[in-house]
Formats: C-alpha cells, sequence, structure tokens
C-alpha cells in the first residue's frame, strides 16, 4: 500500500517542509513551501507552489522561487504573501553558508513578486533588511508580513544566546524597513529559537504564533523535538507592546510545526502546518516524496484557547456516508464521527496507532510513543488519509496531527467502547 495521501497536500517528489506565502489572489489559494526538489532530504530550499480553488483540491504548479543570487545563494528559506498593487509580494529570507560545516550563516530578508501569480520575480532592492536585529542574532528568519493603518509591518523569529524572540519592522512602502524592536521573547522555558512568528487579530483578540526549538517536556506538554504553539494577548501596533498569557501547545499530536495563517475572502482566518517533525524517519522516501501539509484548518477563539476546525470544504470530500454498525471496518480515506459517552478505543490500521479515551486523558499512541492530555471528551471528529491521522476533539477543542505507517498493508480499523451515532465518511 502507497503512503501517498489522497486529499493531503504532498509534494509529488522531493522534500517538502514549512508551508509558505499562504494567500488568496483573485479567488485563488496558493500554498508555496520549503521544497528540495532535488533529494529527499533537506537542502538548498526552494519555494513550491501549488494552487487550489477550494483548499482541498491542489494543483502542482512550476517552483516559484529558486536560490543563486548572492544574497540567497544556499537558500530561500520560510516567509509570507502580501497582496498589494494587484500583485503577490513574497517575502522570504535568503540563507547563505559562511563555513562548509554550515555552522555559521548570514540570513538576509527578501522580496519577489508576481502579476499572474505564475512567475515570479526577485525585486531589484533585495536584499531588504541585511542587518542583524539589535536583540538578535545572525539566526533571523521566517518573515510575516501584514499591512496595517496605511502602512506596512513585518515580524521575524530570531534569538540571542539564551532565548527565542520575535523582533518587529515597520515600513511605508513594504521595501524599506526600520526595526521597531522585539515584541515577545522566551523566558528560559520558551526554547532557543523562535521560527515562523505570525500575528493576527481573531475574535477581538491578538494571537502570536510561533515554532519554538528546544523547549524542554513538561509533565504531558511538549514532548516533540520542537514545539509549535501561541500567546494570546493585546498587541499595541502604536507602542509596539504585547502583553499576553501563558504560551499554549497548539496541538497534541506527534507531527505538528511552522503552521501559518492567512485570511479568506470570507473572513475565515486559516491555518496550515507541516504535518511532520524534525529528525525522524519518512518511511515515504522509499516512494520518492518526503512529508505533507496538515488539513486546513479555520481558527477562532473561545474560553481564551485557540480551536481548530476542519475548514467546512473538507466536507465535499465525502464520496459516501452511513452509519457505523460494526466495531470492525476497513478504509484507506475516510472520516469518522462519534459522541463519547465514556471510554473507547479506536485501533487503525491494525494497531499502528490508538486512540482511546479512559481514566479522564484523551490519549494517541503511535510506535509506542504516546501523546496525551488530561482533559473531556465528548465528541470526536477524525480524518485518517493513507498515512495520517488528525483527530478534532470537542468541534477543535483539541486536535492531535500524526503520520502513521502501517506497515502489514492492512486497512483494518476496530472501534469499541462507549460511544453513539457512529458516522463514516467515504473519501474514496
Ligand atoms: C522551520 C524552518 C524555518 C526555516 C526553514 C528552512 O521548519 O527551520 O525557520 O526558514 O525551516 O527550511
Amino acid at each position: 500500500m502507497t503512503y501517498r495521501p489522497i486529499y493531503h497536500f504532498a509534494p509529488a517528489f522531493g522534500w517538502m517542509n514549512d508551508p509558505n506565502g499562504l494567500c488568496q489572489f483573485n479567488g485563488v489559494y496558493h500554498l508555496f513551501y520549503q521544497y528540495h526538489p532535488f533529494g529527499l532530504n533537506w537542502d538548498d530550499m526552494h519555494w513550491g507552489h501549488a494552487t487550489s480553488t477550494d483548499l482541498i483540491r491542489w494543483e502542482h504548479k512550476p517552483i516559484a522561487l529558486r536560490p543563486g543570487d548572492d544574497y540567497d545563494r544556499d537558500g530561500i528559506f520560510s516567509g509570507s504573501a502580501l497582496i498589494k498593487d494587484d500583485m503577490i509580494h513574497l517575502y522570504y529570507t535568503g540563507n547563505t553558508w559562511l563555513d562548509e560545516k554550515r555552522e555559521t550563516l548570514r540570513q538576509v530578508q527578501c522580496l519577489a513578486t508576481s502579476k499572474d501569480g505564475l512567475s515570479f520575480q526577485k525585486s531589484v532592492h533585495n536584499p531588504l533588511i541585511s542587518e542583524i536585529p539589535e536583540h538578535g542574532n545572525a539566526h533571523v528568519r521566517d518573515p510575516k508580513v501584514w499591512a496595517e493603518n496605511d502602512k506596512f509591518y513585518m515580524i521575524l523569529g530570531t534569538r540571542n544566546e539564551l532565548n527565542g524572540k520575535v523582533v518587529l519592522y515597520e515600513s511605508d512602502d513594504a521595501l524599506h524597513w526600520r526595526e521597531q524592536g522585539i515584541i515577545a521573547e522566551g523566558t528560559g522555558e520558551h526554547g532557543w529559537m523562535w521560527e515562523c512568528p505570525d500575528l493576527f487579530t481573531l475574535n477581538g483578540h491578538d494571537v502570536l504564533l510561533l515554532s519554538p526549538q528546544g523547549m524542554e517536556p513538561i509533565g504531558d506538554r511538549y514532548h516533540n523535538l520542537h514545539q509549535c504553539g501561541y500567546f494570546i494577548g493585546e498587541f499595541d501596533i502604536t507602542t509596539t507592546q504585547f502583553t499576553h498569557d501563558s504560551f499554549s501547545e497548539l496541538d497534541y499530536g506527534h507531527d505538528f510545526y511552522a503552521a501559518q495563517t492567512f485570511l479568506d475572502d470570507q473572513g475565515r482566518r486559516i491555518l496550515i502546518a507541516w504535518n511532520a517533525m524534525w529528525e525522524q524517519d519518512w518511511p515515504e522516501q522509499r516512494e520518492g516524496w518526503t512529508n505533507q501539509m496538515t488539513i486546513p484548518r479555520e481558527l477562532n477563539i473561545r474560553n481564551n484557547r485557540l480551536w481548530m476546525t476542519p475548514i467546512e470544504e473538507m466536507k465535499w470530500l465525502r464520496q459516501c456516508s452511513f452509519p457505523l454498525k460494526s466495531p470492525f471496518f476497513s478504509g484507506k480515506a475516510f472520516e469518522l464521527e462519534f459522541d463519547v459517552e465514556g471510554e473507547f478505543q479506536f485501533s487503525c490500521f491494525q494497531g499502528t496507532a490508538t486512540l482511546s479515551v479512559a481514566k479522564g486523558y484523551i490519549q494517541l499512541v503511535r510506535n509506542e510513543t504516546e501523546r496525551r492530555i488530561q482533559a473531556n471528551c465528548e465528541r470526536v471528529r477524525l480524518f485518517i488519509d493513507s498515512s495520517s491521522i488528525e483527530v478534532f476533539v470537542n468541534d477543535g477543542e483539541y486536535v492531535f496531527s500524526s503520520r502513521i505507517y502501517p506497515t502489514n498493508h492492512t486497512l483494518q480499523h476496530h472501534l469499541t467502547g462507549n460511544i453513539s451515532n457512529i458516522m463514516y465518511h467515504s473519501f474514496e
């Protein structure tokens, strides 16, 4: 059985990491991504490109950005999109290694634009920002750019010897940038580098989303190699002060990193994350590709937490739907929904992964590695796609996203316990 997903975005071949430049341009959704087209492992980053009219069926497009200029010789690193003057503006980090072992680097912020959404020209003004921020260091990357109050703003992830930070820049023309200072930084327990920051207003609050490298586990939290999470607070753009609550993990599964959001023309704040984690085995490599994105999720704040709900369009994938009567069933790509009245267990692909609710915990075990939280589970909606599981608990209150690799070519699943109203939706 192939590990290639039916409805998740994955590269046709080669290596993929972070989603980049998410946007909607003339009604079409654009997904760019960190891409190495010439190998199965991370190297020489390009920006791959795909478009969609519904966020679920993606069309592969020619590579959008290639490294090779003086300022981005060794990689086009992550960044974001801004729609301005009827053009897509892609802001990215140009990476240059300064030694053969790739221990020292130069990171500068750059721009490329496109009128047709297909071919991209690097700006003659590149690099737009080449100075190291005052309280950061040479690790400074992943520009997220937005327009507000007739000005343009950019945030970047950076660090000092100890802590990750987010630094803010301001511009009048989206080309010339002035550093405004650090708007948030870690305090010891938040890891040593903050990657892929994103700042947006949602339901009357401001949210700083980021991917900290190097947080230590605390109890059941932060068990992935690197984390992805957020601070909810209030950001005052005039004083550039961001006052916020404590850090929260965004997803409780094994594979979730470098999440990025954008606002679509229906006013939805939509998130796509890299459905992977660094430094693992990727069994799909024997099929010539590495990694996939999560399904797109709509974000909302409820009870001072970020909830993630599958975008409405996911329902369009349903080919045939029926109430599930037997505890045993089969399928490669499907959705399952049920109400939870007590404990239950869902064993998918004959034990490749097990989701259970027992003794007050919601738990997802993959290859004997568990991720769990102590929480109330009333309802489950989950998505299986060849080599992944995404579980949405209580309509998005808690989400678990993990890659799973069935080894015995089985499509058999088993669901038992104190549950009701079980609906099965086949996507094939
Ligand atoms: C996050 C990240 C980014 C960087 C990119 C390089 O996964 O490390 O900080 O821009 O990947 O591919």
